[in-house]
């Protein structure tokens, strides 16, 4: 039995979300596949801890028992993992940055102490994980902004096996700003339904 873990994290109302929408359909499908898997969800918005930031008075107290370990050991403890997620001002959402500031602890989610050449290694080599994305701009627009490569990275180096991010970008251009989220959904379920049953 896997243990599966979703981070929603789209500050946009879930009825209007594409990303959250997509995100759901992917684990409807992921859920055919692995019908007894554990399954628990995060919408971080909801989260405290994915609403505090690092900041020079919180410095002090930012990684403690409630808002880092606790998230570390969840991790720890998991095997898979879906971010759903959404370009906001080039970047992912504050509140995934905000998780991913509490939970990249040195010594505890990587290390140097073991590393030949100097550099990282990821200690949390158990979680395979499935990006789920959308930017209102095509793709190759905003080269500086590739949030999406900036997670990937971020999880990889925590020792993450990363997935085939899945990435709906131009959903505010002419081709998409008409359509439903269903009608998105529709043009890409394909690729969303067999990356589920491979997940
Ligand atoms: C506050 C805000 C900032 C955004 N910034 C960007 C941006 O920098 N680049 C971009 O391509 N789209 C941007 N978008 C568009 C969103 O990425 C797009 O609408 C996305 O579908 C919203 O997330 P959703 O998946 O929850 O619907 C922004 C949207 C909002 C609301």
């Amino acid at each position: 039995m896997n243990k599966v873990l979703v981070l929603y994290t789209s500050p946009l109302p879930e009825e209007k979300s594409i990303s959250t929408y997509i995100a759901n359909k992917f684990l409807e499908e992921y859920k055919k596949t692995n019908p007894n898997d554990f399954i628990e969800t995060l919408d971080l918005n909801n989260l405290s801890m994915a609403n505090k930031s690092l900041n020079k008075d919180s410095f002090s107290s930012f990684w403690n028992e409630e808002d880092s370990d606790k998230f570390i050991n969840q991790l720890k403890n998991i095997n898979k993992l879906i971010i759903s997620t959404a370009m906001i001002n080039f970047n992912i959402p504050v509140t995934l940055k905000n998780y991913l500031d509490h939970i990249c602890v040195a010594n505890k989610t990587f290390s140097y102490k073991y590393s030949k050449k100097g550099d990282a290694i990821g200690l949390l080599t158990n979680v395979k994980v499935q990006i789920i994305a959308t930017q209102g701009a095509p793709e190759d627009w905003y080269t500086w902004g590739l949030f999406t490569k900036y997670l990937e990275g971020t999880l990889n180096f925590l020792g993450m096996s990363v997935n085939k991010t899945i990435l709906i970008s131009g959903v505010k251009t002419s081709n998409y700003i008409q359509k439903t989220k269903e009608e998105i959904f529709e043009e890409f379920k394909n690729t969303i339904e067999n990356q589920a049953k491979k997940f």
